[in-house]
This record gives C-alpha cells, structure tokens and sequence, in this order.
C-alpha cells in the first residue's frame, strides 16, 4: 500500500515536526490535538520552520503556499477515517496511548496501519487492544524530527512483514533511513543512549569533572554534536528518566538505573530546554 493520507495525532515537539516533513514530502496530513491551544502552538511551530527555511532560500514562497494547503488541521479525529496511516505521538503515558488505539481503530478503515511514535513503551500492549495486530508497529523518529535522518520500526511478533514493508517505503518518502527493531525497551537507540546519558550524569555526582568539561570531551573528542547533558537537557530530563525507568523494569542492569541527581532535577521541574532549566539554564536565551 502507496501512503498519502496520514494522520498525526499529538501536534507537540515531535507531532508537529512529523507533520513538517510529511508536508514537505508531499503527503496530505491531517494534524490533531486534545486542545485548540496545543495545536495553534504546534502549527506556529511549523508555520516558524517554514519561514526559517523561506528566509534561508531553502523552500520557496509558492513550495511553502503548497505545504500549508497539505496540512488539515482539526480536533475532530473522525475526519482520519480515510487516512491510510495513523501516527500517534501524544503523552508518553500507557493509558492515554491505549484509550488512543481503540478509538482509532474502531475509526479507521480496516486496511489502514496504527503506529506509535513512542521512544520507551511496549508497542505489542497498543497492538493487543486492537483488531489489527498485524497492522499495528511502532516508528519512533528523533528530535529535531525534520532534521534527523533515522526512524526505528519496531515490530512486534505479530506486525505483518508487509507493514513493514510499507513503513520502509513510508520513511524513504519522508527522506528517513529506517532501521528495523524488535519491540523490547529502549529498542536500538534509547537501549544504547540511556546508559551514556546516565553515566554522564553519574560522572558528575562523583565529581570527575565538570559538566561543561564532560560536554566539551565528548563534542570535541568524539565529534558528537551535542555533549550528555546538552542532549539530556534537549531530549528532556523527565523523558530520558521515564525511558530509563521503561528500559530498567525490563532490563535490571545497573546501567540503566537512573541517578538520584536526575530524579530530583525532574522533582523540581528542571525539565531541560522545554522548562528553561535543566542541567543548564535557558531562561535568558528563551
Ligand atoms: N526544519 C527544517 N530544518 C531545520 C529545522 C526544522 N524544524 N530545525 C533546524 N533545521 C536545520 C537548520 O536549518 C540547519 O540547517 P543548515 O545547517 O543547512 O542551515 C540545521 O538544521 C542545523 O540547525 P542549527 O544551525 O539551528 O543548529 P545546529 O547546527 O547546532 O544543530 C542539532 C542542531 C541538529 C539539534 C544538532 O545539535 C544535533 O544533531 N544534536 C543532536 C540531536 C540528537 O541527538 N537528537 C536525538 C535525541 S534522542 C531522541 O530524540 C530519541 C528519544 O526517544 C529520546
């Protein structure tokens, strides 16, 4: 099955920048969120992306015109009935995700996919409450989701190898690479990441060195783009905590014990980049 219709359901960080490069790809998209609020601010977010990329000559005023004409906003999940994929990137919480899939698939056309864009819970669980197990995978793109060249298709041990077929063919569409996991916590990234971003932090409890020295060693010393805590801040300190906790309960290998320095920043909701404050602070540059 040709995609063209898809629908995005979660018009947050990753929601939205989904949308940006389905859009520009050239596919229609529908854009929904739990509130006019979360999606006016996820279309400003794209809308400021495409001015970014007009002011830089990157897109034209016309390909811009075309982008905004394939992107549907709406609250009303009953217009995804025709689409031929749903992509669900709302709250990482179990229960909302659950509720999600039930509701589309009793929405959807039968031959349509059911996808999640989780980072850390199990695909098989959204599978499981629908009627169509075989159509149901995870496709976890990374942040900032318009720039980064990756998606995860994660399977579970009933997703068809036809759907996954068709989400290959989906992410080279939206100029992704795909690679192809099995639905365990943490799948390829995370199961490897997590555990350098905890050790960063570790390090610094124990007072190696600075935060700033461990940033600079791994970007200079390794030509990451981003140091530990950098990234961390970036991807969110509630996020790469709720993952490490996900990748823990299946996994109890110490590396992916989270660091108690990590718990209280997120008590405090030093949340990173989203919150103006996180390892580092952001609140002037905001
Ligand atoms: N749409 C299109 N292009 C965009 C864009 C958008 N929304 N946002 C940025 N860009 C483009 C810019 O136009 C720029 O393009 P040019 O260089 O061609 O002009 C390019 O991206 C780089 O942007 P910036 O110049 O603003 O910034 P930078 O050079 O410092 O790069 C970065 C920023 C891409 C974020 C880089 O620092 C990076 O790659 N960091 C690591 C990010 C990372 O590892 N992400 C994965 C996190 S893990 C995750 O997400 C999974 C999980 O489950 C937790």
């Amino acid at each position: 099955m040709a995609i063209q219709k898809i629908g995005i359901v979660g018009a947050g960080l990753m929601g939205s920048g989904i949308a940006q490069t389905a859009a520009q790809a050239g596919l229609d998209v529908w854009l929904s969120d739990a509130a006019q609020e979360f999606l006016d601010r996820g279309l400003g977010r794209i809308h400021g992306a495409w001015g970014m990329l007009q002011t830089k000559g990157r897109l034209t005023e016309e390909q811009v015109a075309q982008n905004k004409a394939r992107l549907h906003p709406t609250l009303a999940l009953e217009e995804y009935a025709d689409c031929d994929i749903v992509i669900e990137v709302i709250i990482e919480q179990k229960e909302p995700k659950l509720a999600l899939f039930r509701q589309m698939d009793g929405i959807l056309r039968p031959d349509a996919l059911l996808v999640s864009n989780t980072s850390s819970l199990p695909i098989t669980e959204m599978a499981a409450v629908t009627g169509r197990r075989d159509k149901v995978a995870g496709l976890h793109f990374f942040n900032p989701v318009p720039v980064m060249k990756l998606v995860e298709i994660v399977r579970t041990v009933e997703t068809s190898d036809a759907t996954v077929e068709t989400l290959r063919a989906f992410s080279a569409t939206l100029g992704k690479t795909p690679i192809i996991a099995k639905d365990t916590a943490g799948f390829v990234v995370n199961f490897l990441l997590i555990p350098y971003l905890l050790s960063a932090i570790r390090m610094y409890e124990h007072g190696t060195a600075t935060m700033e020295d461990i940033d600079t060693a791994m970007q200079l010393g390794t030509s990451y783009p981003m140091g530990p805590f950098t990234l961390a801040d970036y991807v969110g300190l509630d996020t790469t905590l709720y993952a490490a906790e996900v990748i823990y309960a299946e996994n109890p290998d110490p590396a992916y014990a989270p660091p108690a320095l990590l718990r209280r920043m997120v008590t405090l909701g030093r949340l990173g980049r989203k919150s103006g404050q996180g390892f580092y602070d952001y609140r002037e540059t905001k």
